[in-house]
């Protein structure tokens, strides 16, 4: 049986750069750690931070009273005005927000200042999209699909920016461009899907369409994962959703020969191993 492991499988640079944040302040001996929001989508990851003491908040409020402590914004950002409201504590900020998503930010302000509308292509209660959208300083959209992109019924004489979701499909997006062209909106794109996304979805992709088993390893709540897994199971029909390996329950039919393994940007290294050790050794 052989075995492939995507060599995109696992954390990106931005999120791999948001833990090791929150883990140097923990070996910097740091006390009351906060981080806004779960660091990433793996419950394995938040649990161990947690021992070690440091707490996830959700609201700003949650702050009140505290006078000393470390607050890590996570990989994809906040919006503005929690930005802001953090700052106000007085506390010490740390913003782990990806440059990649940073960008986005950038483009969103500048461009919305010149007077552009912007449309922003992704799911519009995603944290990240949320973040991106308060930094418009004048009409701003979020489309999650091309169907929506389809019933969009905006003025043909605006001008539009249109960004997209870091971890959003590229051929979605794709669609979704060409039928804003279709309808003759005045659109300029800024194709903001992170590479680690299209290349972690491609070679997924690629994997999935010669393999007759595809295991994706990814948080039930993080969403790069499930698409990720939408992507596998559209090219194989045996692809397994787990988020450990005592999740699995694999069963590999007769006559099959390869088993693909990739993961979502928020899996640990140590999962992505001993899942492919089990597969190895077992089958
Ligand atoms: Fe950044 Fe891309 Fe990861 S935007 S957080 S490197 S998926």
């Amino acid at each position: 049986m052989e075995v492939i492991v995507a060599e995109h499988a696992g954390f990106c640079f931005g999120v791999t750069k948001a833990v090791e944040t929150v883990y140097e302040q923990i070996e910097k001996d740091k006390k009351n750690i906060y981080t806004f929001g779960p660091i990433i989508h793996n419950e394995i990851v938040v649990g161990d931070l947690q021992k070690k003491g440091v707490r996830v908040i959700e609201d700003v409020s949650e702050l009140a009273g505290i006078t000393d402590g470390i607050v890590v914004i996570r990989s994809h950002g906040v919006t503005k005005e929690i930005h802001k409201k953090l700052m106000d504590t007085g506390l010490e900020i740390i913003d782990a927000t990806c440059p990649f998503v940073k960008r986005i930010h950038r483009i969103v302000d500048e461009e919305s200042k010149k007077g552009k509308s912007i449309i922003v292509v992704g799911s519009s209660t995603h944290p990240e999209v949320e973040g991106i959208v308060s930094y418009a300083q004048g009409p701003v959209y979020v489309v999650e699909s091309p169907k929506e992109a389809a019933d969009f019924d905006g003025d043909k004489e605006t001008e539009y920016v249109i960004v997209s979701q870091t971890t959003f499909n590229m051929n979605k997006f794709k669609e979704t461009i060409e039928i804003f062209n279709n309808n003759s909106y005045n659109i300029n794109i800024v194709n903001t899907i992170c590479n680690a996304t299209d290349e972690r979805q491609s070679e997924a992709e690629e994997i999935a369409a010669k393999a007759d088993v595809m295991i994706v390893i990814g948080g039930a709540h993080s969403s790069n994962s499930r698409k990720l897994y939408e992507i596998c199971a559209a090219r194989c029909s045996r692809t397994y959703f787990i988020q450990t390996l005592d999740d699995l329950k694999l069963e590999i039919p007769e006559g099959a020969n390869l088993v693909g393994i990739t993961a979502g940007a928020s899996t640990p290294k140590n999962i992505i191993e001993e899942v492919q050790k089990h597969v190895r050794t077992n089958f």
